[in-house]
């Protein structure tokens, strides 16, 4: 999604705007650029990337003392570099906007602003925004104030960092619905969408709130809560030590971030789970304060999510209504937030988000709050989200910047908290004897050596991948708990590689999918060890009567044998419980490498974000 980064310093800002946008690039863009005030505002745009945008910029000699910077990811209007980011109004003396989220009401804004004789060269609704301001500005003495009395206009979640040509010495920031960061530096003041961008110059970062609106100079900063203060008085915000380290953000020795994030697992989850390996039981403060009180009051749970971190919530109902006994609904957080569901104050609503910022699923749990639902829970990987903010429980997932757009070790360290998560609830409601949890425990603290076994498949999954760069389409069966990590080894397929791939429960196959089955559709199956494995089995004879391809990812004791359009990789060790998540593993390498045989852009596929901090 888009990106913003700003700076305001003693010294020349294009340096710091470049590499803060190349930081942001993770988060999937399609334009680019940049306005310096350089005697005057001087904008360079492009829907090339990054790079593309420093060669115009030195080109150009675009340099200046203060300077906002944007990558694109198009809502409203195509991709091109006339809807690119900063957007200008006025012709004498100019207003720039760079902005993030969306303007619902921007089309009657636009008509509003068209009668007032406002001409506009874009097709967003960011352009609005910059037009709203300069009229606004008409009316006040000071840009800020215009900030101010433009964002009481605008319906939707947004972030918006904005420069006037006649005082360069000053950036106005204001954010609402979307997040927006400053940092504090020693010789400038910065602000952008996202700490990665930040850290380049500063640690010291403060979270603005909804409906403040910020000055940034070169020499400092006030902030002002224009929501809910008309009279302007400056609100304190606490400056927060960012903790977040450098290297985690760089490749390191791999080709891809998601290469790189697959082999982290094993880390990522001993990372996660660090606190229970030194422990001799198991405690409900590892979610909170607060949750010992909380989780002896609920009977029920509600999680929601979206798309990878949906398809951990369904494993995660499968575990709690099994150990824990607690009845367990999962809900996509879009579906949810325009249904009228049947509350009940004592459920535990859990939201589950890599990135903290997803915007359905933050208002989701807002929605759900506002119905009625008392107790919440956050599932994040990200400690300065807005997820984080807004749950009286939560747990980190400590699984380090996710970079690649594709989820996985997000996913897996998902996984293995929603698994404590489930013995902490099955422990407090007498579900589990103190052997099981201590057998709970060696499972977990062998879980890092089991997924690093499972990694070791990978070079089986590449003769596969060479395969299936061929095919067009392709199915995934699973059953019972392994069927969620079948939509999850689909939706890595269809998300890197364009490959078009679709799950079911195997037990649906003759409901429907087996007329797909032939020759040119390969059916990936997962079939682990366990109770359903028979059941799996037949659904496979169903395929394979009907000449289909299979690919069976095993256990080394599924008795399964290899044969004519079958084709089977055994996972070392079938893991129980934890058998979700070492199944994972095989499933991303096979998406890795089917993209790394098409040559698609494995860390940025086409369309798609890391952040989708829009509806
Ligand atoms: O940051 P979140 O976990 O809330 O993101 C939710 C989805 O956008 C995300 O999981 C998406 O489906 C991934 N790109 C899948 O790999």
């Amino acid at each position: 999604m888009c990106g913003i980064i700003g700076a305001i310093a003693h010294a020349n800002v294009v340096p710091v705007l470049l590499e803060g946008l190349l930081r942001l690039e993770y988060r999937g863009y399609d334009s680019a650029g940049l306005v310096v005030t350089n005697h005057g505002l001087q904008r360079v745009r492009t829907t090339g990337r990054v790079t593309e945008l420093s060669k115009l910029v030195a080109q150009q000699r675009a340099q200046g003392l203060a300077g906002i910077a944007h990558t694109r990811w198009a809502t409203h209007g195509e991709p091109s570099e006339r809807n690119a980011h900063p957007h200008f109004s006025g012709e004498i003396s100019r207003i720039a906007v760079v902005h993030n989220g969306i303007i619902e009401n921007h089309e009657a804004i636009r008509s509003h602003l068209i009668n007032k004789g406002f001409k506009f060269s874009s097709d967003t609704d960011t352009e609005v925004i910059a037009h709203l301001i300069a009229f606004n500005l008409e009316q006040v003495t000071d840009l800020f104030q215009a900030v101010c009395l433009s964002i009481a206009e605008l319906q939707g979640a947004y972030a918006i960092a904005v420069m006037e040509e006649a005082h360069p010495e000053r950036i106005v920031v204001a954010r609402n619905g979307a997040p927006l960061l400053l940092g504090i530096g020693k010789s400038g003041n910065y602000v952008a969408s996202d700490t990665s961008a930040l850290l380049q110059t500063t640690r010291d970062i403060i979270y603005l709130e909804e409906g403040d609106v910020a000055e940034l100079s070169s020499r400092g900063y006030r902030i002002v809560n224009c929501l809910r203060n008309h009279l302007g008085e400056a609100v304190e915000r606490a400056v927060h030590e960012s903790h977040l380290s450098n290297e985690a953000i760089g490749l390191g020795p791999y080709a891809h971030f998601m290469q790189k994030e697959i082999f982290e697992q094993p880390s990522a989850v001993a990372n996660t789970l660090e606190m229970v390996f030194n422990a001799q039981s198991i405690s409900p403060n590892l979610f909170g304060s607060e949750a010992e009180e909380i989780f002896s009051s609920i009977n029920h749970i509600l999680i929601l999510a979206c798309g990878t971190s949906y398809h951990a919530g369904l494993v995660a109902r499968y575990w709690l209504e099994t150990v824990a006994g607690l009845p367990c609904n999962v809900e996509i957080a879009s579906e949810y937030r325009y249904r009228n569901p049947v509350t009940d104050p004592n459920t535990l609503v859990i939201g589950i988000s890599q990135s903290g910022e997803t915007a359905d699923t933050l208002a989701a749990l807002n929605y759900a709050k506002k119905l009625g639902h008392q107790y919440s829970l956050a599932i994040c990987n990200v400690p300065e989200s807005a997820l984080i903010r807004q749950t009286d429980l939560r747990f980190l997932t400590r699984a380090g910047p996710e970079i690649g757009v594709a989820s996985t070790k997000a996913f897996t360290t998902q996984l293995a908290s929603l698994l404590l998560l489930t013995v902490t609830l099955a422990k407090m409601r007498h579900k589990l004897s103190s052997e099981d949890e201590q057998r709970m425990i060696a499972s977990l603290r062998h879980l890092p050596v089991a997924l690093q076994h499972a990694l070791q498949v990978e070079p089986q999954v590449r003769i596969w991948a060479k395969r299936f760069a061929q095919k067009r389409h392709a199915l995934f069966l699973g059953r019972g708990v392994h069927y969620p990590i079948a939509m999850e080894g689909a939706l890595k397929l269809k998300e890197i590689s364009y490959i078009h791939a679709e799950a079911y429960a195997a037990g649906e196959l003759k409901h429907g999918p087996l007329a797909l089955v032939d020759s040119e559709m390969p059916v990936v199956a997962i079939a682990p060890n366990d109770q359903l494995l028979g059941k799996l089995k037949s659904n496979l004879q169903e395929v394979h009567a009907r000449g289909g391809e299979l690919y069976v990812f095993a256990d080394a004791d599924s008795h399964i044998t290899q044969g004519e359009n079958l084709h089977v990789i055994r996972l070392a060790e079938h893991a129980g419980l934890l058998s979700p998540i070492l199944h994972t593993i095989p499933l991303q390498l096979l998406a890795y490498h089917v993209a790394l045989e098409r040559g698609t852009d494995v860390d940025k596929p086409r369309n798609l974000a890391k952040a989708v901090t829009v509806e």
